[in-house]
């Protein structure tokens, strides 16, 4: 399954420029680990990345102005990170497959003439096959929604941006002129009706693009968790469904999916939630004669059925958790906010297990990514799987990993757990 191993953000609120892993010109970084944690303390841009994820997510979804403003951002002026001018801009570095060859999708949002936040610029490249070093071929370049795109999965251009001697609308017109070198039957160029919207949204829609349409499908199918407990107590209106929704709030859905299609799967899975959560012995689902759906959990002792809206916010968390673990084709990212809240300290090393049996399954389980307060969470990571978010001098955020600093990485080595590190301030900037 698909997997980021690095992804670069800059000028996006706090966070002014911070890499995490690897990208095609940091070679030399070690890409993200399938399970990823990120910590720091308040205010150091945590929640922040959470949401660059989202940000991007919303940007394919609804074009970038949209995003700009959706989720209570606020508009570009507010997220663009204060005092600077350049464009946010977002580096995605990522394997569709793990004996693929990565690929880079760049993007910048900056404002217009009219002030409103246009795609200024956005890049997909990918180095050719036994192309070590060097710069990778660019098979979608767009500059303000006009530019060149590579059909089909092997031709592209090799472009050299840094050196200033490139220039988009030249070799537009060179091939159109039929005098370009990459002219081929490949190669297109293109004007997007919208520069507010992405190019992948577009070209990631057509078969022609194949590397364009799995970026595309790779990014729509990212989960970004705003669950709460309050909406999985929610009654929906009874249907099976497939996928557990950002929200939570279709959790009984996906059981009643889970109970029609795969009744002995689901039963197993049953088996091995209420082994893992404290208690619960059996969940299945009632419909109400209005058509509403309840959620029903049988706790050891207790006769009658509790149901969803008497369930505590810690168990309906981890169920919910397990849940989209166990769904069948799960999605490639999931993105989710301080897992913690609301749970009893002993379940967060067994949820934290969890992810990463998940994350590494070999048939290829989601990659994750958490931002977590909680050191007994930590205590079940490894130093290359934590981040530490710390505020500069400038006010803007860098971030370090934990197994960069050997002190750490020993004393983890020697047996000590990284949690009890970070709370005895081992982690935090000395
Ligand atoms: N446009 C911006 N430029 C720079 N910093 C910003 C911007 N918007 C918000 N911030 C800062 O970002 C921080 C909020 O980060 P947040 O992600 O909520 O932190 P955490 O989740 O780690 O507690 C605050 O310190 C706030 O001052
Ligand atoms: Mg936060």
């Amino acid at each position: 399954m698909a997997k980021i191993e690095g992804i670069n953000v800059k000028n996006f609120k706090v966070l002014k420029d911070i890499t995490l892993g690897r990208l095609w010109n940091k070679q030399q970084n070690d890409p993200l680990t399938p399970m990823t944690a990120v910590i720091g303390k308040n205010g150091v841009g945590k929640s922040t990345l959470f949401d660059a994820f989202g940000f991007l997510a919303d940007c394919l979804k609804s074009g970038v102005e949209e995003a700009c403003d959706a989720r209570g951002r606020g508009g570009f002026e507010k997220i663009r990170a204060q005092g600077q001018d350049g464009p946010i801009e977002f580096q995605v570095y990522y394997r569709e497959e793990s004996s693929t060859r990565p690929i880079t999708y760049e993007l910048a949002i900056d404002l217009d003439d009219s002030s409103r936040p246009y795609v200024r610029k956005e890049r997909l490249r990918q180095r050719r096959s036994g192309q070590r070093t060097g710069w990778p071929f660019s098979f979608l370049m767009l500059d303000g929604g006009v530019g060149v795109v590579w059909k089909g999965d092997k031709e592209g251009r090799q472009v050299v941006e840094e050196e200033g001697d490139f220039d988009l609308l030249e070799l537009m017109k060179s091939i159109k002129a039929g005098k370009a070198e990459e002219e081929s039957r490949e190669t297109e160029v293109v004007e997007l009706e919208d520069k507010r919207k992405l190019g992948i949204a577009t070209f990631g829609s057509l078969k022609q693009h194949p590397r364009v349409s799995s970026f595309r499908r790779f990014l729509e199918g990212w989960y970004l968790s705003y669950f709460t407990p309050d909406a999985a107590r929610s009654l929906p209106l009874a249907g099976p469904q497939k996928h557990l929704n950002i929200h939570g709030d279709n959790v009984g859905n996906v059981v009643q999916f889970m109970e029609r299609e795969q009744p002995r799967r689901f039963q197993a899975i049953l088996n091995r939630i209420a082994e893992k959560i404290p208690g619960v012995q059996k969940i299945n689902t009632h419909k109400t004669p209005d058509g509403r759906l309840l959620l029903r959990f049988n706790d050891k002792g207790f006769k009658d059925p509790f149901y969803a809206q008497q369930m505590s916010d810690g168990t309906l968390k981890v169920f919910a958790y397990l849940l989209l673990l166990e769904d069948p084709s799960p999605p490639p990212f999931v993105c989710i906010e301080e897992p913690e809240n609301g749970l009893y300290h002993k379940l967060l090393e067994t949820l934290a297990e969890e992810f990463r049996e998940h994350s590494t399954t070999k048939k290829g389980g989601s990659q994750i990514f958490v931002t977590t307060h909680q050191p007994y969470f930590v205590d079940a990571l490894a130093p290359d799987e934590v981040w530490v978010l710390e505020k500069g001098e400038d006010g803007f955020s860098t971030v370090r990993r934990a197994s960069d600093d050997t002190l750490v990485q020993n004393m983890v080595d020697e047996g000590l757990p990284l949690g009890g590190l970070w709370y005895s301030d081992y982690l935090d900037a000395r």
